[in-house]
């Protein structure tokens, strides 16, 4: 006994070691971490318990090439602020991180144990890619991955981390996963590399600049986080867990929170500008709102001028969609529609509920959002909410017009609970776009004084008449009009409230969203 025990000590430790000391070294000069360093980061100190440690390639098993016990990733299960997660993570010192058929195998074990025990799954990526030793099977191994994917989409929350390379067929794993966080200079991800662009279209471009943090998280919306460390990204994932529940049909549990329930929004009330032109920060309404003014924003440096992110109020979990009216005044267009979309479709599938805090002008005008398609990508933020079943509260916090005050949460779309400031405006348009049409005639012929009066005087009739929330409260559209200093109270009542609700759909296959 005593030899065996030896012996599973030392393969134990040769084990630890991954690919060896030299490339070890050469990782940690590339300020990263090794791939067991990195769950030792992220995870409740000792809940780690690891599957197929000595797992090793086909190959080398038929003894015909080189090996590594663990085949270049470390899978197993832990928990996070005690909550029990399966992870992987790939080891850059074995054969550059690649994916062969053996290491393929072990995530797919561990990708089932997490559907199969209703757990989530984090993939920490730092890979070459493909094995290219072995041909066609590594890539059988990511068709595999890809399927588990999508077959856990909606079921279990699917997290990715990229701490390196991320390249070519690789990429796609992240990309069907709910949330993508990569480090600020050590990570990137690409189909092609700038190699092969170079040749195929003569761009010179850097890896960086291709596919770096700061490209996926402001440029393409690729990523959700970008975060300037390894260690700042664990804590945002932490972070991120916190409010998210294991698995789809499971009962959030409450967030501990010591903020009083029932403060006044006093800041509010100066947040917001009387002139429905000027701009002002929609955070310092969600910073007021939410409990101990904690907010993890998602996909913050990307379409900028929607909001959306998880905070807590009164330790109720929420997603929250906001306009933003100090960027782009709030409008919509192509990117926020989907960022916002997405978001919806995140919540609505593990029971998160959705508060939207609205102050938009519509959607944004021009042949480049026409171009791109905004008529099909505004429709995703529409669908989503029309489909989703979570509890959801809106507040309209100056203005709201046209397509825009539709899809934004409103009554007509089975929002359950509509607000509005006593300042809300909502309306088929601007007032002063709305005389433009419907009162050029009254307009002709004036000019200098006389036009600037009666304009003026038909925009102020305008306003008079529509440009109030009083319009839509009697026909029913605003269930309440509330003061801005009462919204923290009011949205934690309407959450309790609506903490049960239930809604049935007609039974179908799926629906057909603009993709
Ligand atoms: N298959 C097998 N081994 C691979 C590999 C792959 N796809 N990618 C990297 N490796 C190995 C290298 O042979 C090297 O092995 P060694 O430590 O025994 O010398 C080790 O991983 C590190 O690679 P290296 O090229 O030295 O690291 P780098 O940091 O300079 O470059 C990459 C990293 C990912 C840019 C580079 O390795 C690369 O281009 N790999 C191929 C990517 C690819 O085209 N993959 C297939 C498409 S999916």
């Amino acid at each position: 006994l005593e030899g065996k025990r030896e012996l599973l000590l030392k393969l134990r430790q040769e084990s630890e070691l991954g690919g060896g000391e030299a490339r070890i070294k050469k990782q940690h000069e590339q300020g990263k971490y090794t791939a067991r360093e990195r769950i030792e980061r992220l995870v409740d100190p000792g809940s780690f318990l690891e599957f197929d440690r000595f797992i090793i390639s086909k190959k080398a098993v038929m003894g015909k090439g080189e090996s590594f016990l663990g085949d270049g990733v470390v899978t197993g299960i832990a928990t996070i602020n005690g909550q029990k997660i399966a992870l992987y993570s790939q080891d850059f010192t074995c054969f550059g991180g690649s994916l062969g058929s053996a290491h393929a195998k072990k995530i797919c074990k561990i990708m089932d144990f997490a559907l199969e025990n209703r757990i989530p799954i984090i993939g920490m990526n730092d890979s070459g890619g493909a094995r290219i030793q072995e041909g066609v099977e590594g890539l059988a191994g990511y068709g595999e991955i890809f399927y588990r994917n999508v077959k856990c989409s909606g079921v279990i929350p699917q997290i990715s981390l990229i701490l390196g390379p991320c390249a070519g067929g690789a990429v796609y794993s992240p990309a069907l996963t709910d949330f993508i966080f990569m480090v600020d200079k050590t990570s990137y991800m690409f189909v092609t590399g700038p190699d092969v662009i170079k040749t195929v279209t003569h761009e010179e471009v850097t890896k960086d600049q291709l596919g770096g943090a700061g490209t996926h998280a402001e440029k393409s919306g690729v990523a959700q986080f970008k975060v300037g460390s390894e260690d700042e990204c664990f804590e945002r994932v932490r972070e991120l867990l916190s409010y998210i529940p294991p698995a789809n049909f499971t009962k959030a549990t409450p967030k501990y929170t010591s903020d009083t329930i029932y403060r006044d929004n006093v800041k509010i009330k100066e947040t917001v500008p009387a002139n429905p032109k000027k701009p002002y920060d929609m955070k310092e309404i969600i910073f007021d709102v939410v409990d101990d003014a904690q907010f993890l924003e998602v996909h913050k440096d990307y379409a900028k001028n929607i909001i959306v992110g998880f905070a807590s109020v009164g330790g109720i979990k929420i997603g929250i969609v906001a306009n933003q009216p100090s960027v782009l005044a709030g409008v919509l267009d192509i990117d926020s529609s989907e960022k916002a979309a997405r978001f919806v479709r995140f919540c609505d599938a593990f029971d998160i509920p959705i508060l939207t805090l609205v102050d938009v002008p519509g959607f944004l005008p021009g042949t480049n959002q026409e171009y791109g398609g905004i008529i099909k990508h505004g429709s995703k933020l529409l669908y989503a909410y029309s489909e989703a079943t979570v509890p959801l509260i809106s507040i309209i916090t100056r203005k709201s017009y046209g397509g825009a005050y539709l899809v934004m949460a409103s009554k007509h779309i089975r929002t359950d609970v509509n607000l509005a400031y006593p300042t809300a405006e909502i309306a088929v348009m601007g007032a002063e776009g709305a005389v433009n049409i419907i009162h050029r005639g009254e307009m002709e012929g004036l000019t200098g004084k006389a036009f600037d009066d009666k304009k003026a005087q038909l925009i102020a009739d305008y306003e008079e008449q529509f440009a109030n929330p009083y319009r839509a409260a009697e026909l029913g559209f605003m269930d309440a009009i509330i003061l801005p200093e009462e919204t923290r109270k009011r949205v934690y009542e309407y959450l309790v409230a609506l903490k049960n609700k239930k809604q049935e759909k007609p039974k179908r296959k799926h629906g057909n969203i603009q993709l």
